[in-house]
Protein backbone atom coordinates (compact mmCIF):
# COMPACT_ATOMS: atom_id res chain seq x y z
CA UNK A 1 0.00 0.00 0.00
CA UNK A 2 2.51 2.27 1.11
CA UNK A 3 4.60 1.69 -2.11
CA UNK A 4 1.12 2.30 -4.31
CA UNK A 5 0.27 5.39 -2.34
CA UNK A 6 3.76 6.65 -2.99
CA UNK A 7 3.45 6.15 -6.73
CA UNK A 8 0.26 7.85 -7.00
CA UNK A 9 2.11 10.90 -4.93
CA UNK A 10 5.00 11.15 -7.31
CA UNK A 11 2.25 10.60 -10.42
CA UNK A 12 0.40 13.72 -9.30
CA UNK A 13 3.56 15.65 -8.87
CA UNK A 14 4.90 14.87 -12.45
CA UNK A 15 1.06 15.94 -13.44
CA UNK A 16 1.67 18.80 -12.36
CA UNK A 17 5.66 19.40 -13.07
CA UNK A 18 4.46 18.82 -16.94
CA UNK A 19 1.67 20.87 -16.98
CA UNK A 20 3.60 23.91 -15.80
CA UNK A 21 4.20 25.10 -19.17
CA UNK A 22 0.53 23.92 -20.57
CA UNK A 23 -3.17 23.97 -19.81
CA UNK A 24 -3.17 23.58 -15.96
CA UNK A 25 -4.17 20.30 -15.59
CA UNK A 26 -4.63 20.63 -11.71
CA UNK A 27 -8.56 21.39 -12.33
CA UNK A 28 -9.13 18.23 -14.16
CA UNK A 29 -7.65 16.02 -11.35
CA UNK A 30 -9.80 13.85 -8.92
CA UNK A 31 -8.52 11.87 -6.25
CA UNK A 32 -10.85 9.98 -3.78
CA UNK A 33 -10.14 13.00 -1.51
CA UNK A 34 -11.64 15.18 -3.76
CA UNK A 35 -16.35 15.57 -3.43
CA UNK A 36 -16.43 15.41 -7.35
CA UNK A 37 -14.98 11.52 -7.33
CA UNK A 38 -17.66 9.69 -6.99
CA UNK A 39 -20.09 11.74 -9.13
CA UNK A 40 -17.45 11.58 -11.98
CA UNK A 41 -16.62 8.21 -11.79
CA UNK A 42 -20.29 7.01 -11.22
CA UNK A 43 -21.69 9.21 -14.06
CA UNK A 44 -21.43 7.04 -17.16
CA UNK A 45 -21.15 3.67 -15.59
CA UNK A 46 -24.46 1.90 -17.29
CA UNK A 47 -23.85 -1.51 -15.82
CA UNK A 48 -24.34 -1.44 -11.98
CA UNK A 49 -22.66 -4.33 -11.51
CA UNK A 50 -19.28 -2.15 -11.23
CA UNK A 51 -20.85 0.26 -8.59
CA UNK A 52 -20.71 -1.84 -5.64
CA UNK A 53 -18.17 -0.69 -2.83
CA UNK A 54 -15.97 -3.23 -3.65
CA UNK A 55 -15.35 -2.57 -7.41
CA UNK A 56 -11.93 -1.62 -7.98
CA UNK A 57 -11.72 2.09 -8.00
CA UNK A 58 -9.04 4.62 -9.94
CA UNK A 59 -5.85 6.35 -8.04
CA UNK A 60 -7.11 9.44 -9.43
CA UNK A 61 -9.91 10.44 -12.57
CA UNK A 62 -8.61 13.04 -14.91
CA UNK A 63 -10.75 14.44 -17.50
CA UNK A 64 -8.53 16.70 -19.65
CA UNK A 65 -9.66 19.62 -21.03
CA UNK A 66 -7.47 20.10 -23.77
CA UNK A 67 -4.89 17.57 -26.03
CA UNK A 68 -1.69 17.91 -24.14
CA UNK A 69 -2.76 17.15 -21.38
CA UNK A 70 -3.59 13.17 -22.07
CA UNK A 71 0.22 13.42 -23.52
CA UNK A 72 1.39 14.53 -20.05
CA UNK A 73 -1.15 11.62 -18.66
CA UNK A 74 0.90 8.82 -21.08
CA UNK A 75 4.05 10.36 -19.82
CA UNK A 76 3.33 10.30 -16.08
CA UNK A 77 1.56 6.79 -15.81
CA UNK A 78 4.13 5.06 -17.86
CA UNK A 79 6.93 6.50 -15.30
CA UNK A 80 5.25 5.81 -11.97
CA UNK A 81 4.20 2.37 -13.12
CA UNK A 82 -0.04 3.17 -13.48
CA UNK A 83 -2.31 1.79 -16.08
CA UNK A 84 -4.31 3.72 -17.86
CA UNK A 85 -8.32 3.17 -18.29
CA UNK A 86 -9.58 5.52 -21.29
CA UNK A 87 -13.34 6.21 -21.08
CA UNK A 88 -15.70 8.41 -23.62
CA UNK A 89 -18.80 7.23 -22.94
CA UNK A 90 -18.69 4.12 -20.11
CA UNK A 91 -20.76 1.79 -22.11
CA UNK A 92 -18.62 -0.93 -21.56
CA UNK A 93 -20.59 -4.25 -20.67
CA UNK A 94 -17.41 -5.02 -18.87
CA UNK A 95 -16.34 -1.66 -17.24
CA UNK A 96 -13.19 -2.08 -18.76
CA UNK A 97 -13.16 1.81 -19.67
CA UNK A 98 -12.75 2.40 -15.67
CA UNK A 99 -12.05 -0.51 -13.57
CA UNK A 100 -8.65 -2.50 -13.20
CA UNK A 101 -7.15 -4.73 -11.00
CA UNK A 102 -3.89 -3.22 -11.02
CA UNK A 103 -3.25 0.58 -10.09
CA UNK A 104 -4.92 2.63 -12.74
CA UNK A 105 -6.11 6.53 -14.12
CA UNK A 106 -9.39 6.99 -15.66
CA UNK A 107 -8.67 9.38 -18.39
CA UNK A 108 -12.61 10.45 -18.71
CA UNK A 109 -12.85 12.31 -22.32
CA UNK A 110 -16.41 14.01 -21.21
CA UNK A 111 -14.84 16.75 -22.45
CA UNK A 112 -13.93 16.35 -25.75
CA UNK A 113 -17.43 16.85 -27.06
CA UNK A 114 -17.31 18.83 -29.81
CA UNK A 115 -18.67 18.40 -33.30
CA UNK A 116 -18.23 19.91 -36.29
CA UNK A 117 -20.39 18.90 -39.65
CA UNK A 118 -19.58 20.31 -43.12
CA UNK A 119 -22.33 19.86 -44.83
CA UNK A 120 -20.82 20.35 -47.95
CA UNK A 121 -18.03 18.53 -48.01
CA UNK A 122 -20.52 15.63 -46.34
CA UNK A 123 -18.66 15.17 -43.50
CA UNK A 124 -17.92 15.58 -39.63
CA UNK A 125 -14.99 15.64 -37.12
CA UNK A 126 -16.53 14.37 -33.77
CA UNK A 127 -14.19 14.21 -30.67
CA UNK A 128 -14.26 10.84 -29.11
CA UNK A 129 -16.20 12.10 -25.65
CA UNK A 130 -19.34 12.72 -27.48
CA UNK A 131 -22.21 10.30 -27.65
CA UNK A 132 -24.31 9.32 -30.64
CA UNK A 133 -27.33 11.15 -29.70
CA UNK A 134 -25.00 14.38 -29.72
CA UNK A 135 -23.67 13.43 -33.28
CA UNK A 136 -27.39 12.50 -34.66
CA UNK A 137 -28.33 16.25 -33.62
CA UNK A 138 -25.82 17.88 -34.52
CA UNK A 139 -26.07 16.30 -38.34
CA UNK A 140 -30.02 16.70 -38.34
CA UNK A 141 -29.56 20.21 -37.18
CA UNK A 142 -27.76 21.30 -40.07
CA UNK A 143 -29.05 18.88 -42.80
CA UNK A 144 -32.93 16.70 -42.95
CA UNK A 145 -31.22 14.44 -45.62
CA UNK A 146 -27.79 13.39 -44.02
CA UNK A 147 -27.33 10.83 -41.53
CA UNK A 148 -24.77 8.61 -39.93
CA UNK A 149 -25.27 4.59 -39.44
CA UNK A 150 -24.11 4.21 -35.43
CA UNK A 151 -25.89 2.94 -32.45
CA UNK A 152 -29.54 2.94 -31.48
CA UNK A 153 -28.77 4.47 -27.79
CA UNK A 154 -28.50 8.09 -27.62
CA UNK A 155 -25.65 8.02 -24.48
CA UNK A 156 -23.46 5.27 -26.34
CA UNK A 157 -19.61 7.20 -26.62
CA UNK A 158 -18.16 7.20 -30.38
CA UNK A 159 -15.01 6.65 -29.04
CA UNK A 160 -15.66 2.90 -27.67
CA UNK A 161 -18.58 2.35 -30.26
CA UNK A 162 -16.70 3.57 -33.30
CA UNK A 163 -13.24 1.91 -32.35
CA UNK A 164 -14.97 -1.57 -31.94
CA UNK A 165 -17.47 -1.28 -35.10
CA UNK A 166 -20.88 0.15 -34.46
CA UNK A 167 -24.01 -0.88 -35.37
CA UNK A 168 -27.33 0.55 -36.25
CA UNK A 169 -30.62 0.81 -38.07
CA UNK A 170 -29.32 1.73 -41.24
CA UNK A 171 -26.32 -1.42 -40.72
CA UNK A 172 -27.81 -2.73 -44.22
CA UNK A 173 -28.05 -0.12 -46.13
CA UNK A 174 -24.27 1.17 -45.15
CA UNK A 175 -22.21 -0.78 -43.01
CA UNK A 176 -20.61 -0.16 -39.21
CA UNK A 177 -19.69 3.23 -38.29
CA UNK A 178 -16.11 2.22 -38.39
CA UNK A 179 -16.88 1.51 -42.18
CA UNK A 180 -17.82 5.17 -42.70
CA UNK A 181 -14.56 6.72 -40.58
CA UNK A 182 -12.22 8.44 -43.07
CA UNK A 183 -9.50 9.87 -40.63
CA UNK A 184 -8.87 10.15 -37.21
CA UNK A 185 -6.47 11.83 -34.26
CA UNK A 186 -4.87 10.12 -31.51
CA UNK A 187 -2.62 10.11 -28.96
CA UNK A 188 -0.02 7.43 -28.97
CA UNK A 189 2.29 5.64 -26.20
CA UNK A 190 5.11 8.48 -26.27
CA UNK A 191 2.23 10.70 -26.46
CA UNK A 192 2.50 12.37 -29.77
CA UNK A 193 -0.14 13.51 -31.54
CA UNK A 194 -0.82 11.38 -34.90
CA UNK A 195 -3.45 11.84 -37.70
CA UNK A 196 -3.96 9.11 -40.39
CA UNK A 197 -1.17 10.54 -42.39
CA UNK A 198 1.04 10.30 -39.39
CA UNK A 199 -0.08 7.20 -37.86
CA UNK A 200 -0.04 4.95 -40.91
CA UNK A 201 -2.88 2.72 -42.63
CA UNK A 202 -1.98 0.23 -40.48
CA UNK A 203 -2.69 1.96 -37.78
CA UNK A 204 -5.61 3.82 -38.87
CA UNK A 205 -7.03 0.20 -40.00
CA UNK A 206 -6.64 -1.22 -36.37
CA UNK A 207 -8.36 1.22 -34.53
CA UNK A 208 -11.06 1.33 -37.03
CA UNK A 209 -13.32 -1.96 -35.22
CA UNK A 210 -10.41 -3.47 -33.05
CA UNK A 211 -11.04 -1.84 -30.22
CA UNK A 212 -9.21 1.70 -29.54
CA UNK A 213 -7.63 0.57 -26.05
CA UNK A 214 -4.96 -1.62 -27.31
CA UNK A 215 -3.37 1.41 -29.61
CA UNK A 216 -3.76 4.72 -27.88
CA UNK A 217 -6.13 7.31 -27.00
CA UNK A 218 -8.27 8.28 -29.71
CA UNK A 219 -9.08 12.22 -29.98
CA UNK A 220 -11.21 12.27 -32.54
CA UNK A 221 -12.57 10.47 -35.78
CA UNK A 222 -14.10 12.21 -39.00
CA UNK A 223 -16.99 10.09 -41.10
CA UNK A 224 -18.63 10.57 -43.85
CA UNK A 225 -22.35 11.72 -43.73
CA UNK A 226 -24.49 9.25 -45.55
CA UNK A 227 -27.86 10.35 -47.30
CA UNK A 228 -30.95 9.96 -45.72
CA UNK A 229 -34.29 10.39 -46.98
CA UNK A 230 -36.64 13.14 -45.99
CA UNK A 231 -39.28 10.55 -44.74
CA UNK A 232 -38.58 7.10 -43.96
CA UNK A 233 -41.20 4.53 -42.09
CA UNK A 234 -41.08 3.24 -38.61
CA UNK A 235 -42.88 0.19 -37.52
CA UNK A 236 -43.10 -2.49 -34.25
CA UNK A 237 -45.38 -5.11 -34.76
CA UNK A 238 -45.34 -7.33 -31.49
CA UNK A 239 -46.73 -11.25 -31.95
CA UNK A 240 -46.86 -13.58 -29.18
CA UNK A 241 -46.85 -17.29 -29.76
CA UNK A 242 -50.30 -17.20 -29.84
CA UNK A 243 -50.10 -15.13 -32.52
CA UNK A 244 -47.93 -17.11 -34.63
CA UNK A 245 -44.37 -16.12 -33.41
CA UNK A 246 -42.80 -18.89 -33.78
CA UNK A 247 -43.59 -19.35 -36.92
CA UNK A 248 -43.09 -15.80 -38.03
CA UNK A 249 -39.37 -15.48 -35.92
CA UNK A 250 -38.62 -18.88 -38.20
CA UNK A 251 -39.70 -16.92 -41.32
CA UNK A 252 -38.05 -13.78 -40.99
CA UNK A 253 -34.18 -15.69 -40.65
CA UNK A 254 -34.79 -16.60 -44.01
CA UNK A 255 -36.05 -13.59 -45.93
CA UNK A 256 -34.31 -10.88 -43.12
CA UNK A 257 -31.18 -10.54 -45.01
CA UNK A 258 -32.15 -10.69 -48.12
CA UNK A 259 -34.62 -7.78 -48.10
CA UNK A 260 -33.40 -4.91 -50.04
CA UNK A 261 -30.80 -2.63 -48.13
CA UNK A 262 -33.40 0.27 -47.33
CA UNK A 263 -35.36 -2.64 -45.12
CA UNK A 264 -34.12 -3.29 -41.86
CA UNK A 265 -36.49 -5.36 -39.70
CA UNK A 266 -34.88 -6.76 -36.00
CA UNK A 267 -36.48 -8.93 -34.18
CA UNK A 268 -36.91 -9.09 -30.17
CA UNK A 269 -37.29 -11.78 -27.86
CA UNK A 270 -38.84 -11.22 -24.53
CA UNK A 271 -41.46 -12.82 -21.99
CA UNK A 272 -44.33 -11.01 -21.72
CA UNK A 273 -47.73 -11.40 -20.20
CA UNK A 274 -50.28 -12.03 -23.07
CA UNK A 275 -53.04 -9.22 -23.01
CA UNK A 276 -55.71 -12.16 -23.73
CA UNK A 277 -55.53 -13.97 -20.60
CA UNK A 278 -52.83 -12.96 -18.74
CA UNK A 279 -50.29 -15.78 -18.56
CA UNK A 280 -46.56 -15.34 -19.71
CA UNK A 281 -45.71 -15.78 -23.54
CA UNK A 282 -43.39 -15.57 -25.39
CA UNK A 283 -43.21 -12.13 -27.52
CA UNK A 284 -41.24 -11.33 -30.78
CA UNK A 285 -41.22 -7.64 -31.75
CA UNK A 286 -40.21 -6.87 -35.40
CA UNK A 287 -38.90 -3.00 -35.06
CA UNK A 288 -38.30 -1.98 -38.69
CA UNK A 289 -36.66 0.97 -40.44
CA UNK A 290 -37.41 1.73 -43.81
CA UNK A 291 -35.28 4.12 -45.34
CA UNK A 292 -38.27 5.43 -47.59
CA UNK A 293 -42.32 5.98 -47.55
CA UNK A 294 -45.00 3.89 -46.42
CA UNK A 295 -46.61 2.85 -49.97
CA UNK A 296 -43.17 0.91 -50.94
CA UNK A 297 -42.64 -0.36 -47.77
CA UNK A 298 -45.93 -2.00 -47.71
CA UNK A 299 -45.57 -3.21 -51.15
CA UNK A 300 -42.30 -5.01 -50.19
CA UNK A 301 -43.80 -6.67 -47.23
CA UNK A 302 -46.60 -8.01 -49.29
CA UNK A 303 -43.94 -9.54 -51.64
CA UNK A 304 -41.47 -11.02 -49.49
CA UNK A 305 -42.81 -11.22 -45.63
CA UNK A 306 -46.60 -11.21 -45.99
CA UNK A 307 -46.94 -13.51 -43.25
CA UNK A 308 -46.36 -10.97 -40.79
CA UNK A 309 -49.80 -9.20 -42.09
CA UNK A 310 -48.51 -5.56 -41.91
CA UNK A 311 -51.02 -3.01 -42.41
CA UNK A 312 -50.86 0.41 -42.86
CA UNK A 313 -52.08 1.27 -39.37
CA UNK A 314 -48.51 -0.26 -38.44
CA UNK A 315 -46.59 2.00 -40.23
CA UNK A 316 -45.29 5.92 -39.24
CA UNK A 317 -43.62 8.14 -42.06
CA UNK A 318 -41.04 10.66 -40.39
CA UNK A 319 -37.94 12.30 -40.57
CA UNK A 320 -34.46 9.91 -40.23
CA UNK A 321 -33.83 11.94 -36.99
CA UNK A 322 -37.40 11.11 -35.21
CA UNK A 323 -36.78 8.21 -36.19
CA UNK A 324 -33.40 8.20 -33.82
CA UNK A 325 -35.98 9.70 -31.17
CA UNK A 326 -38.58 6.16 -31.47
CA UNK A 327 -35.81 3.45 -31.66
CA UNK A 328 -34.31 5.06 -28.67
CA UNK A 329 -37.70 4.69 -27.19
CA UNK A 330 -39.25 7.95 -26.46
CA UNK A 331 -42.81 8.89 -27.14
CA UNK A 332 -44.13 10.88 -30.38
CA UNK A 333 -43.29 14.46 -29.78
CA UNK A 334 -40.28 14.56 -27.89
CA UNK A 335 -38.09 17.14 -28.33
CA UNK A 336 -34.78 16.65 -30.54
CA UNK A 337 -32.99 17.91 -27.19
CA UNK A 338 -33.28 15.02 -25.29
CA UNK A 339 -30.52 13.33 -27.71
CA UNK A 340 -28.02 16.16 -26.10
CA UNK A 341 -29.26 14.65 -22.45
CA UNK A 342 -26.10 12.24 -21.60
CA UNK A 343 -27.76 10.88 -18.50
CA UNK A 344 -28.20 7.03 -18.74
CA UNK A 345 -31.87 6.21 -19.31
CA UNK A 346 -31.96 3.28 -17.45
CA UNK A 347 -29.60 1.51 -15.31
CA UNK A 348 -29.45 -1.92 -14.48
CA UNK A 349 -27.74 -4.37 -13.62
CA UNK A 350 -26.82 -6.78 -16.69
CA UNK A 351 -24.59 -9.59 -18.46
CA UNK A 352 -25.01 -9.63 -22.38
CA UNK A 353 -23.25 -12.01 -24.63
CA UNK A 354 -23.27 -12.39 -28.92
CA UNK A 355 -23.62 -15.12 -31.66
CA UNK A 356 -23.60 -14.87 -35.54
CA UNK A 357 -25.93 -16.80 -37.38
CA UNK A 358 -25.00 -18.97 -40.51
CA UNK A 359 -28.35 -21.37 -41.20
CA UNK A 360 -32.00 -20.72 -40.11
CA UNK A 361 -32.40 -22.31 -36.33
CA UNK A 362 -35.30 -24.80 -36.61
CA UNK A 363 -38.57 -24.54 -35.02
CA UNK A 364 -37.52 -26.66 -32.82
CA UNK A 365 -34.27 -24.69 -31.76
CA UNK A 366 -36.45 -21.59 -31.36
CA UNK A 367 -38.71 -23.24 -29.09
CA UNK A 368 -36.02 -24.46 -26.60
CA UNK A 369 -35.15 -21.11 -26.34
CA UNK A 370 -38.62 -20.20 -25.51
CA UNK A 371 -38.63 -22.75 -22.71
CA UNK A 372 -35.32 -20.89 -21.09
CA UNK A 373 -37.51 -17.97 -21.18
CA UNK A 374 -39.26 -19.02 -18.78
CA UNK A 375 -37.14 -19.42 -16.08
CA UNK A 376 -37.46 -17.36 -13.53
CA UNK A 377 -33.78 -15.82 -14.27
CA UNK A 378 -35.22 -14.57 -17.69
CA UNK A 379 -38.17 -12.28 -16.46
CA UNK A 380 -36.02 -9.14 -18.14
CA UNK A 381 -33.86 -10.86 -20.29
CA UNK A 382 -34.09 -10.22 -24.08
CA UNK A 383 -32.74 -11.47 -26.92
CA UNK A 384 -32.09 -8.94 -30.00
CA UNK A 385 -32.16 -10.56 -33.63
CA UNK A 386 -30.01 -7.80 -35.90
CA UNK A 387 -30.20 -9.07 -39.76
CA UNK A 388 -27.44 -9.02 -41.77
CA UNK A 389 -27.00 -9.12 -45.78
CA UNK A 390 -27.20 -6.01 -47.82
CA UNK A 391 -24.07 -3.93 -47.58
CA UNK A 392 -22.49 -5.81 -44.93
CA UNK A 393 -22.21 -9.03 -47.17
CA UNK A 394 -20.40 -6.56 -49.87
CA UNK A 395 -17.56 -5.06 -47.51
CA UNK A 396 -14.26 -7.65 -47.40
CA UNK A 397 -13.88 -9.60 -43.92
CA UNK A 398 -10.41 -7.74 -43.97
CA UNK A 399 -11.39 -4.06 -44.70
CA UNK A 400 -11.41 -3.76 -41.29
CA UNK A 401 -10.85 -5.57 -38.05
CA UNK A 402 -14.59 -6.45 -37.51
CA UNK A 403 -14.56 -9.65 -39.82
CA UNK A 404 -18.43 -10.63 -39.85
CA UNK A 405 -19.50 -9.92 -43.00
CA UNK A 406 -20.40 -12.19 -45.49
CA UNK A 407 -22.25 -15.73 -44.81
CA UNK A 408 -23.57 -14.57 -41.68
CA UNK A 409 -28.11 -14.41 -41.58
CA UNK A 410 -27.89 -12.46 -38.73
CA UNK A 411 -26.68 -11.94 -35.35
CA UNK A 412 -27.97 -12.34 -31.45
CA UNK A 413 -27.32 -10.47 -28.17
CA UNK A 414 -28.68 -12.24 -25.47
CA UNK A 415 -28.60 -10.11 -22.11
CA UNK A 416 -30.04 -10.23 -18.87
CA UNK A 417 -30.73 -7.60 -16.74
CA UNK A 418 -31.80 -7.58 -12.67
CA UNK A 419 -32.43 -5.03 -10.06
CA UNK A 420 -30.70 -6.80 -7.04
CA UNK A 421 -27.97 -5.84 -5.43
CA UNK A 422 -25.33 -8.36 -4.53
CA UNK A 423 -23.53 -11.57 -5.50
CA UNK A 424 -26.71 -13.85 -5.14
CA UNK A 425 -28.60 -12.30 -7.57
CA UNK A 426 -25.65 -11.78 -9.82
CA UNK A 427 -24.68 -15.41 -9.52
CA UNK A 428 -28.91 -16.64 -10.69
CA UNK A 429 -28.80 -14.52 -13.82
CA UNK A 430 -25.57 -14.68 -15.11
CA UNK A 431 -25.86 -18.50 -14.80
CA UNK A 432 -28.79 -18.23 -16.83
CA UNK A 433 -27.54 -16.79 -19.50
CA UNK A 434 -24.32 -18.86 -19.56
CA UNK A 435 -27.14 -21.96 -19.85
CA UNK A 436 -28.81 -20.19 -22.85
CA UNK A 437 -25.24 -19.75 -24.29
CA UNK A 438 -24.56 -23.29 -24.25
CA UNK A 439 -28.14 -24.09 -25.29
CA UNK A 440 -27.12 -21.88 -28.77
CA UNK A 441 -24.33 -23.49 -29.51
CA UNK A 442 -25.24 -26.07 -31.75
CA UNK A 443 -27.45 -23.40 -33.98
CA UNK A 444 -24.49 -20.71 -34.53
CA UNK A 445 -21.50 -19.94 -35.57
CA UNK A 446 -18.51 -22.06 -34.57
CA UNK A 447 -14.31 -22.61 -34.80
CA UNK A 448 -14.65 -19.86 -34.14
CA UNK A 449 -17.89 -19.40 -32.60
CA UNK A 450 -17.51 -15.60 -33.19
CA UNK A 451 -18.68 -12.51 -31.31
CA UNK A 452 -18.78 -8.74 -31.39
CA UNK A 453 -16.22 -6.96 -29.63
CA UNK A 454 -18.43 -4.07 -28.21
CA UNK A 455 -20.59 -6.64 -26.53
CA UNK A 456 -17.87 -7.46 -24.73
CA UNK A 457 -17.95 -10.95 -22.56
CA UNK A 458 -15.06 -11.77 -20.55
CA UNK A 459 -16.62 -15.24 -20.50
CA UNK A 460 -15.02 -15.68 -24.04
CA UNK A 461 -11.46 -15.54 -22.57
CA UNK A 462 -9.24 -12.97 -21.09
CA UNK A 463 -5.26 -11.89 -21.13
CA UNK A 464 -3.33 -13.42 -18.54
CA UNK A 465 -1.78 -10.85 -16.27
CA UNK A 466 1.12 -9.11 -16.71
CA UNK A 467 3.40 -10.55 -19.76
CA UNK A 468 0.16 -11.12 -21.74
CA UNK A 469 0.66 -14.37 -24.22
CA UNK A 470 -0.65 -14.37 -27.96
CA UNK A 471 -1.69 -17.99 -27.21
CA UNK A 472 -3.80 -16.97 -24.51
CA UNK A 473 -5.15 -14.12 -26.20
CA UNK A 474 -5.77 -15.98 -29.03
CA UNK A 475 -8.51 -17.76 -27.42
CA UNK A 476 -10.53 -14.34 -27.20
CA UNK A 477 -9.19 -12.72 -29.99
CA UNK A 478 -10.15 -15.13 -32.95
CA UNK A 479 -13.48 -14.94 -31.73
CA UNK A 480 -13.87 -11.46 -32.07
CA UNK A 481 -11.72 -10.94 -35.17
CA UNK A 482 -11.44 -14.12 -36.59
CA UNK A 483 -8.03 -14.04 -39.04
CA UNK A 484 -7.98 -10.40 -38.64
CA UNK A 485 -6.43 -10.97 -34.90
CA UNK A 486 -3.02 -12.01 -36.47
CA UNK A 487 -2.72 -8.35 -38.45
CA UNK A 488 -3.78 -6.49 -35.02
CA UNK A 489 -1.10 -8.37 -33.46
CA UNK A 490 1.24 -7.32 -35.81
CA UNK A 491 -0.07 -3.47 -35.51
CA UNK A 492 0.13 -3.49 -31.91
CA UNK A 493 3.39 -4.87 -31.98
CA UNK A 494 4.67 -2.35 -33.76
CA UNK A 495 2.98 0.99 -31.89
CA UNK A 496 3.32 -0.29 -28.28
CA UNK A 497 5.72 -3.23 -28.36
CA UNK A 498 5.88 -2.83 -24.08
CA UNK A 499 2.05 -3.23 -23.87
CA UNK A 500 2.16 0.02 -21.94
CA UNK A 501 -2.10 0.28 -23.37
CA UNK A 502 -3.37 -3.57 -21.81
CA UNK A 503 -6.50 -4.26 -19.94
CA UNK A 504 -8.71 -8.37 -20.11
CA UNK A 505 -8.89 -7.86 -23.58
CA UNK A 506 -6.49 -5.87 -24.99
CA UNK A 507 -4.50 -6.94 -28.18
CA UNK A 508 -1.05 -8.45 -27.07
CA UNK A 509 2.30 -7.26 -28.71
CA UNK A 510 4.71 -10.41 -29.65
CA UNK A 511 8.10 -9.90 -28.12
CA UNK A 512 10.20 -9.56 -31.05
CA UNK A 513 13.76 -12.06 -31.42
CA UNK A 514 16.99 -10.80 -30.69
P1 LIG B 1 -16.50 3.06 -22.95
O1 LIG B 1 -16.11 4.45 -22.62
O2 LIG B 1 -16.94 2.18 -21.81
O3 LIG B 1 -15.34 2.38 -23.77
C1 LIG B 1 -15.42 1.07 -24.30
C2 LIG B 1 -14.01 0.58 -24.66
O4 LIG B 1 -13.38 1.48 -25.57
C3 LIG B 1 -13.06 0.51 -23.46
O5 LIG B 1 -12.13 -0.51 -23.67
C4 LIG B 1 -12.39 1.85 -23.49
O6 LIG B 1 -11.15 1.90 -22.81
C5 LIG B 1 -12.21 2.07 -24.98
N1 LIG B 1 -12.23 3.49 -25.31
C6 LIG B 1 -13.22 4.38 -25.03
N2 LIG B 1 -12.87 5.59 -25.48
C7 LIG B 1 -11.65 5.48 -26.06
C8 LIG B 1 -10.79 6.42 -26.68
N3 LIG B 1 -11.12 7.70 -26.81
N4 LIG B 1 -9.59 5.98 -27.13
C9 LIG B 1 -9.24 4.68 -26.98
N5 LIG B 1 -10.03 3.75 -26.39
C10 LIG B 1 -11.23 4.15 -25.93
N6 LIG B 1 -23.29 -1.21 -29.78
C11 LIG B 1 -23.66 -1.18 -31.07
O7 LIG B 1 -22.86 -1.48 -31.95
N7 LIG B 1 -24.92 -0.78 -31.40
C12 LIG B 1 -25.83 -0.39 -30.47
O8 LIG B 1 -26.96 -0.03 -30.81
C13 LIG B 1 -25.44 -0.41 -29.11
N8 LIG B 1 -26.31 -0.05 -28.12
C14 LIG B 1 -25.90 -0.06 -26.81
C15 LIG B 1 -26.79 0.32 -25.79
C16 LIG B 1 -26.38 0.29 -24.47
C17 LIG B 1 -27.37 0.72 -23.40
C18 LIG B 1 -25.09 -0.13 -24.13
C19 LIG B 1 -24.65 -0.17 -22.69
C20 LIG B 1 -24.20 -0.49 -25.13
C21 LIG B 1 -24.59 -0.47 -26.47
N9 LIG B 1 -23.72 -0.86 -27.48
C22 LIG B 1 -24.14 -0.83 -28.79
C23 LIG B 1 -22.36 -1.30 -27.16
C24 LIG B 1 -21.38 -0.16 -27.36
O9 LIG B 1 -21.11 0.00 -28.74
C25 LIG B 1 -20.04 -0.48 -26.66
O10 LIG B 1 -20.25 -0.69 -25.31
C26 LIG B 1 -19.03 0.63 -26.91
O11 LIG B 1 -17.75 0.18 -26.70
C27 LIG B 1 -19.34 1.82 -26.03
O12 LIG B 1 -18.49 2.90 -26.26
P2 LIG B 1 -18.31 3.95 -25.07
O13 LIG B 1 -17.36 4.98 -25.50
O14 LIG B 1 -19.64 4.38 -24.57
O15 LIG B 1 -17.72 3.01 -23.94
Amino acid sequence: WAASAQNHEDFLQCLSLHSQNSTSISQVIYTPNNSSYLPILQFSIQNLRFTSSDTPKPAVIVTPSHESQISTVIKCSRTHGLQIRVRSGGHDYEGLSYLSELPFVVLDMINFKSITVDTETRTAWVQSGSTVGELYYRIAEKSKVLGFPAGVCPTVGVGGHFSGGGYGMMLRKYGLAADNVIDARLVNVNGEILDRKSMGEDLFWAIRGGGGASFGVILEWKIKLLSVPQDVTVFTVDKTLEQNATNLVHKWQYVASKFPEDLFIRNFIRRVNSTRDGQQTIQASFNSLFLGGQDRLLSLMQESFPELGLAKEDCTEMSWIESVLYFAGFPRGESLGVLLDRTPLVRLYFKAKSDYVKEPISQNGLEGIWKMFYEDEAETAQMIMTPYGGKMDEISEYAIPFPHRAGNLYKIQQSVYWEEEGEVAAERHISWIRRLYSYMAPYVSKLPRAAYINYRDLDVGVNNQGNTSYAQASIWGFKYFKKNFNRLVKVKTMVDPGNFFRNEQSIPPVSLRR
